[in-house]
């Protein structure tokens, strides 16, 4: 076999908390078999991050950590900027910063890309570089790059799945082994599946993030996570997970777009009682899976785990490699 020609691709990662120390780990893990199997030399240059010390279960160089911008934005050595610092306002102007300034941005920011998704986009196609979200939906499943490549003979009719880890996890336990929200709550927590505000998971907002993500690529429309009929698991007690297991159901947390007659879509979050026959009903813990139906393919299911800092890393390092077998 032709041996590979070595290219050095440099990247920047924003934020070094769950993910970002995952992705730093499956860099460290996996960064010589990337080298060996795509020639990709993967180097992190610079850590946008004011918490040096944090013990993250992992030796990092701490000469790496920068609290400037211009550090990233101004080093043209610097190919890829990995924005893993969450939450909205902020994150989003790094991308954009980041991204006018010729960096291609990878992300798992389901929350910032569905607040701002046309500028961030709009934004890439202007500066002629590359925006890959495939963390952002589902954790390591590969759902976004399907939808976007793979799919695109298809029309798409419906998508419906668990997008979400951490209710997923809590619903799980608390059927299985008769455990208390609260105390599971925190073991997602601390496990790394959970939002920085787990608010945000239980409430459905999180979920909400993803559906809207899906919806505009699947379907074109922009519905807004706001605009999506939301309903978290907040509400779910013990006593109905009794009730309907002795209905032979679980309840789990369901995303749900469709296409109507008319050609409309419509969608909806709930808590959702499905047989055990079900083929979501068998999805557990941190797991999520994703039902897409297209008129050509007919149904698809994907699934995986949907949380958690080495799955997630698995997917904004495969938009890494992709970013680099593209441009390198
Ligand atoms: N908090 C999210 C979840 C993380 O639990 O699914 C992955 O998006």
């Amino acid at each position: 076999m032709k041996a590979l020609d070595l290219k050095r691709l440099n990247i920047a990662i924003l934020g070094l908390g769950n993910i970002g120390t995952g992705t730093y780990k499956a860099l460290d893990m996996n960064g010589g078999h990337i080298k060996d199997t795509t020639g990709l030399d993967i180097a992190v240059k610079k850590i946008f991050e004011k918490d040096v010390d944090r013990d993250r279960g992992i030796a990092v160089d701490k000469g790496l950590f920068t609290q400037s911008e211009e550090d990233v934005f101004g080093d043209p050595d610097i190919d890829v900027v990995v924005e893993l610092v969450g939450g909205v306002d902020f994150a989003t102007s790094l991308m954009l910063k980041a991204m006018k300034a010729g960096k291609h941005v990878v992300t798992a920011n389901k929350a910032a890309l569905a607040a701002n998704f046309e500028e961030l986009t709009q934004t890439a196609e202007d500066c002629g570089v590359m925006l890959r979200y495939e963390a952002s939906v589902g954790g390591g499943i590969p759902i976004i790059a399907p939808l976007t490549t793979s799919l695109l003979a298809n029309r798409y009719d419906e998508i419906m799945g668990i997008l979400n880890g951490t209710t997923n996890y809590i619903l799980t336990k608390m059927s299985d082994e008769g455990r208390d929200y609260a105390d599971v709550l925190k073991e997602a927590q601390e496990k790394g599946f959970a939002e920085a505000d787990p608010t945000a998971d239980v409430e459905g907002e999180d979920v909400a993030n993803k559906l809207s993500i899906l919806m505009s690529l699947a379907f074109g429309k922009r519905v807004p996570p706001g605009e999506i009929p939301t309903k978290g698991i907040t509400e779910i007690t013990k006593q109905d997970i009794d009730d309907a297991e002795k209905e032979g159901c679980v309840i789990k947390l369901v995303a749900s777009a469709f296409r109507q007659g008319d050609g409309d879509v419509s969608c909806f979050i709930q808590p959702t009682l499905l047989n055990r026959e079900h083929p979501l009903a068998s999805v557990g813990n941190e797991y999520n899976a994703i039902y897409v139906k297209g008129n050509a393919v007919d149904d698809l299911m994907f699934y995986g785990k949907g949380a958690g800092p080495l799955p997630t890393a698995s997917a904004v390092l495969g938009d890494v490699i992709e970013i680099g077998r593209a441009v390198k």
